[in-house]
């Protein structure tokens, strides 16, 4: 009899979901799983919107940004009684192990799940904020990152035309990763990111000279965990003399087909998901780090703080000050 996998994604969503559930659901197949899946996230999980994970559920879906199966984030699901009714719903399929693609909340939710039920569980990073610890990358950074390459180009364009200052705020929630690559790889002339310390004297001084030499426009790219976005905007109004703007680019970031990089990484912690249930491996989240893949138990998720890039962060100081 073969085995029941289910597979769900929770959380924000992010591209490259969709590749992943495809090929966790074709590689779990092939290794004898019989794969499910779970529709709307823990919320689905406990109002057992759970599906056997048909041809037609998958195909055609690898293109497409966000998450096929929808996602959630559920306040029930700390209850004892509502995990009690997913673990039922389970149960009565024969689904004895999970996938979940998604942060480190939900891993952390899936986890309290296993404590409850036994029932195993592989985590495969899934946040545009590239905050999970452990893992140097989380899918739908690359095509996030993309998306905002593409809109701080368009925005760069109207910048040099009327001679202005704009300020981008980029998403991250407390991480500054999005705004250190996409500020480095737009040559953005400031960046405010929580991980550095900024000084506006110095980048005024700094600025007021390129500005007496020929500057004419400026492009600052802030986090917004920084909460600076606003502020600064005004400030290079008032101490620069400049016209400013603020561009916040908000959920465009989150949607989009995911780039070439995103769906093989998909594939990847897909099939590596599957090896670690197979292998025995009870709540082990996939990792990307120094160029190889590998695994962590929750624990050490749970228990520690993301470490930002230390070279990008180097490279990334002078345009806080
Ligand atoms: O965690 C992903 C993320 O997009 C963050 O970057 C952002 O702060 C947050 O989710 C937005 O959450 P919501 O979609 O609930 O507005």
């Amino acid at each position: 009899m073969s085995k029941g996998l289910a597979i769900m994604t929770s959380g924000g969503d992010s591209a490259g979901m969709n590749p992943a559930i495809k090929c966790c659901v074709e590689y779990a197949r092939k290794q004898g799983y019989k794969p499910y899946l779970v529709y709307d996230g823990l919320r689905g999980l406990i109002d057992d919107h759970i599906f056997e994970a048909d041809r037609d559920r998958c195909s055609g879906i690898l293109h497409r940004g966000g998450t096929v199966l929808r996602s959630s984030r559920s306040k029930r699901f700390f209850e004892l009684q509502y995990r009690q009714q997913a673990y039922d719903n389970l149960q009565r399929r024969g689904i004895g192990q999970m996938i979940v693609i998604g942060g480190d909340g939900s891993f952390s939710a899936l986890n309290q799940f296993y404590t409850d039920f036994g029932v195993p569980f592989a985590g495969i990073p899934a946040t545009i904020d590239n905050d999970i610890p452990g893992t140097d990358y989380c899918l739908g950074v690359d095509t996030a990152l993309n998306m905002i390459r593409q809109s701080v180009d368009s925005i760069r364009d109207t910048a040099t035309s009327f001679s202005r200052a704009f300020v981008i705020e980029v998403m991250g929630r407390h991480c500054g990763y999005l705004a250190m690559v996409s500020a480095l790889s737009s040559g953005a002339e400031i960046c405010l990111i929580p991980e550095l310390p900024y000084d506006l004297d110095s980048i005024g001084a700094r600025l007021s000279e390129e500005n007496k030499n020929g500057r004419t426009y400026v492009l600052a790219i802030v986090a917004e965990g920084t909460r600076m976005s606003e502020h600064l905007t005004r400030w290079l109004t008032d101490s620069l003399n400049m016209d400013a703007r603020l561009t916040v680019l908000g959920h465009v970031q989150r949607g989009g087909s995911p780039t070439v990089h995103d769906r093989i990484m998909a594939y990847k912690f897909a099939v590596a998901a599957v090896d670690a249930l197979q292998e025995g491996k009870t709540n082990a989240i996939m990792t990307y780090k120094d160029g190889s893949f590998g695994t962590i138990p929750i624990d050490q998720v749970a228990g520690s703080r993301y470490k930002i890039d230390q070279d990008l962060l180097k490279l990334c100081a002078p345009l806080a000050g």
